[in-house]
């Protein structure tokens, strides 16, 4: 929110804005502001909100040119073609419009992952292409916003270990949907107990903490007059 300045009176593009609870702060500095997920149901948790919020695929948007900024938080992960995502940004925003936003970050949940993949091993099952997140490099992501047509202004990877409201079976039940699906379902509950013992000695600590090892991407960027 601070690298985005928002004032009162633009027009904002909020890109997956789940729930609304970030775009809902917008619209308290005085911003008109759209929200566009691609989640039926979070745009309708957003609507009770009484939020501009639409349906919509980040790789597919439709504006044009009609945005002071495009906002995005904790969502360009999931969004796999990154070059449509960009191009689609680059079409919403007026000229001398900002690109503000924080996606995960290279090697984001590694070790998540690799304990995801390695309990999928002992299964005879492949999971290394499996991951559904596009973790990007300052190096790979500040070309791609160039040879969009931005002007980076920012860019850092942040390590962010992240401390969980709950247990990290709660998180893999939530974010590794695509790890989950590729066990039979009777067998869900040991796949998810295994990946959990290989994480604790790494990811929990000694009050039973769980601390997902998150990194983030954050930037901004400017789409030249
Ligand atoms: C996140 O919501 O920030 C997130 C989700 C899945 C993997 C990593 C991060």
């Amino acid at each position: 929110m601070e690298l985005l300045a928002p004032k009162p009176g633009e027009r904002i593009l909020d890109l997956g804005c789940g729930d609304g609870a970030l775009t809902e702060k917008l619209v308290a500095v005085g911003c008109h502001v759209v929200g566009v997920d691609s989640s039926e149901a979070q745009v309708e948790a957003a609507q009770r909100r009484h939020l501009d919020a639409r349906v919509m695929d980040g790789e597919r948007l439709t504006f044009h040119h009609e945005f002071d900024a495009v906002f995005s938080n904790a969502a360009l992960h999931w969004m796999r073609d990154p070059d449509a995502v960009i191009a689609g940004v680059w079409g919403a925003l007026k000229p001398g419009g900002r690109f503000v936003g924080e996606l995960g970050g290279y090697r984001c949940v590694e070790k998540i992952r690799t304990a995801l993949v390695e309990a999928l091993h002992r299964r005879r099952i492949n999971g290394k292409a499996i991951a559904p997140w596009y973790f990007p490099t300052v190096r790979a992501y500040s070309a791609r916003l160039r040879n969009g047509g931005f002007q980076l202004n920012y860019m850092a990877l942040i390590p962010r270990p992240t401390p969980l409201p709950g247990d990290i079976a709660e998180w893999l039940e939530t974010f590794a949907g695509s790890f989950l699906s590729r066990v039979p379902p009777e067998e869900r509950n040991a796949y998810i107990a295994e990946v959990r013992d290989l994480l604790r000695p790494q990811l929990c600590d000694a009050r039973g903490v769980w601390i997902a090892d998150y990194t983030r991407l954050r930037f901004s960027a400017t789409k030249p007059f």
